[in-house]
């Protein structure tokens, strides 16, 4: 037993990746929750048979009682439908409002003192729909995207460069939608500005192949969308809240007032630690930075508006 505990609502491609990838890293025990009977006890067995082989003393629990979550230190949100091909992320709202709000419910009866990290499309609509359901403070509700998001754009100028994408550095903001906004002026290669060592038509390219890069992912797959990344990337966030590392990390908060903006979810610099969102970053954005954020936040306030 671990004195952590994370709980993973949705045991689909997203939901078991993560818990696969948490029971490896060995800092937490691991509950797996699903509607479907029987597999996410499946899934949790075949994990936890994994553990001896990975070192790790992590337990792995599937479930289908929302009881079980009691006492996580951070909950998941993977539960919903995801993108077939020609579909957008939008295209999901409706049936994942309703799927998001009843887990979010669940999460404040049964584990009111979590931090809770929203992942089901559109992202930063639900991870909104859970601060409202949950009535938790917005420190401790956020959403993941930008972390895929930034992690793809560094993967696509890696390959263009031929370096390791470990020396890259990216940011990337606004809504985890076709309108986010990738970032190249804050994009370095150990500390060199991503835009000396690229022309100009070979950023504008990688850009545009990162905003598409989830539906890049469902054309090819057809069946469901991207989990591999994804999990990863949200393994990178509950790790720098469990362990308490302050990563600096693109992350959708609800802003504040911060670069304007009141009361919606939106990818930012922030800083994760225990507390969850300890602090957001105001970067000084030029002109057309700016507006392209704002575009894309006004793209998750009309979202919002639409199911309100
Ligand atoms: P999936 O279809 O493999 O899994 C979804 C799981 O949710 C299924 O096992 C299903 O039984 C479960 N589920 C449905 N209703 C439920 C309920 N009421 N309570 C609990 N579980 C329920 O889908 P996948 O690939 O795991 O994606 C999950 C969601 O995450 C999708 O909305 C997808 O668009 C989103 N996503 C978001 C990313 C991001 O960066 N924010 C990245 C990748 C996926
Ligand atoms: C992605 O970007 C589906 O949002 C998910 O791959």
């Amino acid at each position: 037993m671990k004195e952590r505990k994370v709980s993973v609502i949705g045991a689909g491609n997203v939901g078991a990746t993560t818990a696969q990838l948490l029971a490896m890293g060995g800092l937490c025990d691991v509950v797996l929750f699903d509607i479907v009977d029987g597999m996410p006890q499946g899934k949790a067995l075949d994990i936890s048979e994994a553990c001896p082989l990975w070192n790790s003393s992590a337990t792995v629990f599937g479930t289908n009682d929302y009881a079980a979550i009691k006492g996580s230190d951070i909950v998941v949100v993977t539960a919903g439908m995801a993108r077939k091909p020609g579909m957008s992320r939008d295209d999901l709202l409706k049936i994942n409002a309703g799927i998001v709000s009843g887990a979010a419910a669940e999460i404040l009866k049964h584990a009111p003192d979590s931090i809770v990290i929203a992942v089901t499309n559109p992202m930063d609509v639900m991870a909104h729909l859970v601060l409202k359901t949950t009535g938790f403070k917005p420190n401790r509700v956020m959403g993941m995207g930008g972390v895929l998001d930034a992690a793809r754009f560094c993967s696509f100028v890696a390959a263009e460069l031929k370096v390791s994408p470990e020396v890259i550095n990216s940011m990337l903001m606004g809504g985890h939608g076709d309108q986010m906004v990738p970032l190249p002026r804050f994009t370095t290669v150990r500390g060199i500005p991503v835009t000396e060592l690229l022309p100009k038509e070979k950023i504008d390219a990688i850009v545009e192949r990162t905003r598409n890069g989830g539906a890049e992912i469902v054309a090819l797959l057809k069946t469901g969308s991207a989990y591999y990344a994804p999990a990863a990337s949200i393994y990178e966030m509950v790790k720098s809240i469990l362990l308490d590392e302050r990563k600096v990390l693109p992350v959708s908060c609800c802003l504040e007032g911060q670069y304007g903006v009141d009361h919606v979810y939106a990818g930012v610099p922030a800083v994760l630690g225990s507390g969850g969102v300890e602090k957001i970053i105001e970067l000084k954005l030029n002109d057309d930075e700016m507006s392209a954020f704002m575009k894309s936040v006004n793209a998750v306030r009309e979202l919002v508006k639409s199911i309100s």
